[in-house]
């Protein structure tokens, strides 16, 4: 099979526009843990509602955990097991419990005066602790959603490709992996690999089509 493998590169313009959802990977790849960290760590530095960096993930890079996966995996079986890890992308509704960590860590580096700190924190956390569970859930889908898109980025900028997946059960997934589900909302599935072929090519909507001017 002619094989089209992404190379490492610090090219932005070859990381975004040779990006492909990749449906078959080299099943003999494997990522090590220290570079998923890597890939991890770096996707993390993406923007959330005040910092609050709900998303969470599970990183399915086992033959068991595949085992516990494929049944969930529905039409999408063939693409999660011949990806070296598939990431499974949650929001935290809980996350504000991380509030004092994330700004007091912010003051101790310098990053934030203590005062400022006090008075954010003092302004937000009644607020989000106050919202419902829709509202919550709106925010940490779009923060988690922002984190899925940089970690695709940098994936590619590690050598991989990725295709995110919206079709396996989100009523199991969370128990599946030991999350409980009240509190871990689903977001996706990022197979992630050496890309087996270069995917399709999609067309995408003129800007005039997806934008107006005011
Ligand atoms: C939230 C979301 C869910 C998706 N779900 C699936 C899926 O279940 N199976 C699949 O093969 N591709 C899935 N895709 C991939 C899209 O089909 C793909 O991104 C789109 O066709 C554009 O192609 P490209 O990613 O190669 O640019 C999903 C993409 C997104 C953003």
């Amino acid at each position: 099979m002619h094989t089209l493998q992404s190379k490492k590169t610090n090219d932005f313009n070859e990381i975004v526009n040779g990006r492909r959802s990749i449906k078959q990977y080299d099943p003999d790849v494997k990522i090590s843990r220290e570079e998923m960290t890597e890939i991890l760590e770096q996707a993390s530095t993406a923007p959330s509602s005040i910092n609050m960096q709900p998303w969470r993930f599970v990183v399915i890079d086992s033959a068991e955990g595949k085992e516990k996966l494929a049944p969930l995996a529905s039409f999408n079986l063939e693409k999660v097991m011949s990806a070296s890890a598939v990431i499974a992308v949650f929001g935290d509704l809980n996350n504000i419990e991380y509030a004092e960590e994330i700004y007091g860590k912010a003051v101790e580096l310098g990053y934030m005066p203590e005062e400022v700190k006090e008075f954010q924190v003092g302004y937000f956390k009644p607020l989000y602790e106050g919202m419902s569970r829709e509202q919550m859930k709106d925010i940490v889908m779009l923060d988690s959603g922002l984190v899925s898109m940089q970690l695709m980025l940098v994936a590619r900028a590690f050598g991989y490709d990725t295709n995110p997946i919206g079709g396996y059960d989100k009523e199991k997934i969370a128990e599946t992996f030991g999350l409980d589900k009240e509190r871990h909302v689903p977001v996706m599935l990022l197979t992630i690999g050496k890309a087996a072929n270069e995917g399709f090519q999609s067309y995408r909507l003129p800007v005039e089509t997806t934008t107006t001017w005011s």
